[in-house]
């Protein structure tokens, strides 16, 4: 009788460990995450976001068609389930006039990698308390954003 009392006790162990341990990681977890929510990016230039893209490396001239073509291959497939070409939002703000609203550079950064944006941007964060959903990460290559914002501007009537 006692031996299997120690048995059942030694089965039990594991399971009050482990228990335990999943509590601490998730404490853990849950602390990191607030510091990134008010991590303060130095110097954060909101004509610019974050990342690859700046002035010297985004060329524009007129409209190159075969890449918008390409940019509504993949904003069809990835983007328009959550935003539409006019004006009026979906699940996102509508795309109309974006490319007057925000430059180049910030529009290709944060579509890229929107995560690190979105923790300090103003004006992301305003979209953020409207939307109320954190746009996902869509896995754009650099060529696919410049696509896509070729696209964009096609949409705002650039030729
Ligand atoms: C699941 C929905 C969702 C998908 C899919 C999505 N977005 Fe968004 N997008 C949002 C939301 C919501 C916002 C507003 C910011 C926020 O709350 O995250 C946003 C904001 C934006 C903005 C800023 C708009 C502005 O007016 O400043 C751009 C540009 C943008 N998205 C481009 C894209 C592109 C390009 C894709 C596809 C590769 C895409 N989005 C896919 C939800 C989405």
């Amino acid at each position: 009788m006692k031996r299997i009392r120690v048995i059942a006790l030694l089965m039990v162990i594991p399971f009050v460990y482990f228990a335990c341990n999943g509590n601490a990681e998730k404490e853990h977890k849950i602390v990191d995450h607030d510091e990134s929510q008010v991590k303060e990016v130095e110097n954060y230039d909101p004509e610019r976001g974050l990342g690859e893209f700046d002035e010297s490396n985004v060329k524009l001239g007129p409209l190159d068609v075969a890449m918008a073509e390409k940019g509504e291959r993949i904003a069809q497939t990835k983007c328009m389930s959550c935003h539409k070409l006019s004006d009026e939002r979906l699940v996102g703000p509508g795309w109309k006039g974006v490319t007057e609203r925000q430059t180049p550079h910030w529009i290709m950064n944060f579509i890229t990698n929107p995560d690190p944006m979105l923790d300090v941007d103003p004006e992301l964060q305003a979209q953020l308390e409207m939307c109320l959903v954190r746009m996902p990460n869509q896995n754009l290559t650099s060529e696919d954003a410049r696509e896509v914002y070729e696209f964009m501007r096609k949409n705002d009537g650039v030729k």
